[in-house]
């Protein structure tokens, strides 16, 4: 039976280990904190019960997946996995450290993954003896139920290591899309324009709850206000201002005022019971919806473009990605393809030269511009 090994059983190793363990894996799992170690089996029936009330999984299947958890005192124990995926705390020292303890016990051929959403997989790989063997497996919260997983590739990870973590994640059932190792990967980073373009508009004088009424009428499941009141606004600042600072401020990252302001209130979203529009319905989509559409399309396409031009994933990869990572009913790159790269071009433009001194490039798009 083959082993993968989750360190760190948090939010997000817990649930990593949940899904390994749904395939038909044995886990080795371990926390450095005893009681995360002591707690994780009853947490990881805690999250199947809801599943079992509903009949969609049995108590026996339960727990058949309970005891493939086997929870281990430290990666020392780990040697026998096939895989290690890390979910520890989100700091480059700890990650490292982490890594080369593995090293010393795992087989020379077995794939360790760090599940980052905002260290270089490259800058944790440095130092380590067999860093072409170090891969991103990103997952999205909560793993057991998001179908996204993204394959970061550093430059020096060896395609060997990226067909076995390709091949030991095919029983997961999840889609696996390859991904550079950029910041934000695909997701946290093409979702920028959906939030900032509509936060934009808010700070030209539109109210969140018609800019949503506008995107909701195109078909997406929620507009971005909607989508920031149930990620929580202080989330979505602090990722905004991480990719902000990885791309050395420029304006396509820009930080608006109206996401600071709405921390700063307190008013967060869901979690506070208030948001930018929860818990009000939303108003019926005002008259210049299409326009309010094309905008946020637009910026979303550009910025799925320059991504495209860096190289390391493909328009297809692009779009479900954020279709599956963030719901949204189309890719970017089906949108450029729907109103056509010569309109999306003109808004560009438009938008560009329009934009105040702040914004000035946030609407450039990249030197070979946007073919569908
Ligand atoms: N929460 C999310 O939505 C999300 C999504 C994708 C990726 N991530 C990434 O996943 C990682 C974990 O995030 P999380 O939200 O699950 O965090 P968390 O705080 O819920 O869990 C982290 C766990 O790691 C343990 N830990 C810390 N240092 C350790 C070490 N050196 N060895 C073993 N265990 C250690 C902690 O005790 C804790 O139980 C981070 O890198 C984060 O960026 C988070």
């Amino acid at each position: 039976m083959t082993a993968v090994a989750v360190i760190g059983l948090g939010t997000m190793g817990l649930g990593i280990a949940q899904v390994f363990a749904a395939a038909g894996y044995t886990v080795l799992a371990t926390d450095s904190h005893e009681p995360a170690r002591a707690n994780a089996l009853d947490r990881i029936a805690t999250s199947l019960a809801p599943r079992v009330e509903a009949g969609k999984l049995s108590s026996i299947d339960r727990d058949a997946i309970r005891s493939r958890v086997q929870i281990v005192d430290g990666p020392e124990a780990m040697g026998q996995a096939a895989l290690a995926i890390e979910a520890v705390i989100e700091q480059l020292p700890a990650k490292q450290s982490l890594f080369a303890a593995l090293e010393q016990v795992m087989a020379p051929d077995a794939i360790l993954a760090t599940n980052t959403s905002s260290l270089s997989v490259a800058a944790i790989a440095q130092g380590l003896k067999h860093p072409d063997r170090i891969i991103g497996l990103h997952f999205f919260n909560p793993a057991p139920a998001m179908k996204l997983v993204e394959l970061v590739a550093h430059p020096g990870t060896a395609p060997r290591a990226l067909d076995t973590a390709r091949a030991l994640m095919q029983p997961t059932g999840k889609t696996v899309i390859d991904c550079p190792d950029r910041p934000g990967f695909i997701v946290n980073r093409c979702a920028r324009p959906f939030y900032g373009e509509a936060l934009a508009l808010m700070e030209e004088g539109r109210t969140p709850a018609e800019i949503d009424a506008a995107m909701v009428q195109a078909g997406y499941r929620l507009g971005p206000f909607s989508l920031i009141d149930l990620i929580g606004a202080d989330i979505n600042l602090a990722a905004t201002e991480g990719l902000n600072r990885a791309m050395d401020g420029h304006p396509r990252y820009h930080v608006f005022d109206a996401l600071r302001a709405q921390v700063a209130s307190g008013t967060l979203g869901r979690k506070t019971g208030r948001g930018f529009v929860h818990p009000d319905p939303l108003p019926p989509a005002p008259q210049d919806a299409p326009a309010i559409v094309l905008r946020i399309e637009a910026t979303l396409a550009n910025e799925a473009a320059w991504l495209l031009a860096e190289g390391g994933t493909t328009r297809d990869g692009i779009d479900t990605a954020l279709k599956l990572g963030l719901n949204l009913p189309r890719g970017p790159f089906d949108c450029l393809q729907a109103h056509g790269p010569a309109t999306i071009a003109a808004e560009l433009a438009r938008l560009e030269q329009a934009a105040p001194p702040h914004l000035k490039t946030r609407y450039l798009p990249p030197p070979d511009g946007l073919t569908a």
